[in-house]
């Protein structure tokens, strides 16, 4: 992977402009939610959960009760609530300003006290070894540096201290189908493989206006061990399929588990 020469800081001014709209909105619009009431997040919430149903083998939600727990990237804030419902003892961090407002927004509406802040993981405004666990879903892939951002989650952990990191996956079945030629390039020349170009960054992460997401980048289980080296443990699994046919649980146990378009790692520090 080839990313240690981007311009970190400009893809963060870059990050915090675009994600400021919540990641999730268009399928928020899609199930009618319009407006951030406990009623509307609620019916968010339950299709989130449902979409991914996987989650709740990763993020071990019950565990975490007590816990000083960050999570990182919070998107219209579903994780964000139910790490703070089931009695973590919640930080967040976000490099936008829309979703650093609505997880507060969410932590007064189910009483529960945290500590939000806007900045980016790679200059994580934390200090060294404050948190139990670090929780950061589908973000790490959109800062520009993977390895900065698994360097400064370590930093985060206690010793002992446990992460879950989901990144997208350079191996997908997506990916081989929709774009062989680099998907083969990246299997050939792995460190050479830099930020996917803005024709594959559409496919994954668009605004309402449609545009694509500033940075997005793919890694292999490989490499994310690799980037992974400061961490005691390391464990990856595949999930998550997208197929328009038959029923969506099937290919999440089949075809999701086998060349899924996301990466989960566990990692002990
Ligand atoms: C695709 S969304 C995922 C949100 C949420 N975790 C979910 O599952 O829906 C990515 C999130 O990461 C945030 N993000 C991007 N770069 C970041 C950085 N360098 N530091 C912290 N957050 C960042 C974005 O603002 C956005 O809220």
């Amino acid at each position: 992977m080839r990313t240690a020469s981007l311009d970190t800081a400009a893809i963060d001014r870059a990050n915090s402009a675009f994600w400021d709209e919540l990641c999730g909105t268009a399928f928020a619009r899609s199930l009618g939610v319009t407006d951030d009431s406990a009623a509307s997040l609620a019916r968010y919430d339950r299709w989130y959960f449902d979409f991914y149903p996987y989650l709740d083998r990763h993020i071990r939600f019950a565990e975490l009760a007590g816990k000083r727990v960050l999570e990182v990237g919070l998107g219209y804030g579903s994780v964000s609530q139910r790490l703070a419902e089931s009695g973590a003892v919640y930080s967040g961090l976000d490099v936008a300003a829309g979703p650093v407002a609505m997880a507060r927004h969410r932590l007064a509406l189910c009483g529960r006290s945290g500590d939000v802040r806007q900045g980016s993981i790679l200059r994580a405004p934390f200090d060294d070894a404050g948190f139990d666990a670090v929780i950061a879903i589908g973000c790490y892939h959109h800062t520009g540096d993977i390895a900065r951002a698994l360097r400064e989650t370590h930093r985060l952990l206690v010793p002992g201290g446990r992460a879950v990191v989901m990144v997208y996956n350079a191996f997908s079945y997506r990916r081989w189908l929709r774009a062989p030629a680099a998907t083969l390039r990246h299997a050939l020349r792995p460190a050479a493989a830099g930020p996917a170009p803005e024709r594959e960054r559409a496919r994954y992460d668009t605004n309402s206006a449609g545009e694509p997401a500033p940075v997005t980048e793919f890694v292999s289980i490989a490499e994310l061990r690799r980037l992974a080296r400061p961490f005691a443990e390391f464990a990856c699994v595949r999930e998550n399929a997208a197929v328009p046919l038959g029923p969506r649980g099937w290919w999440l146990a089949t075809l999701g588990r086998i060349a899924g378009l996301d990466l989960y790692a566990s990692l002990r520090k």
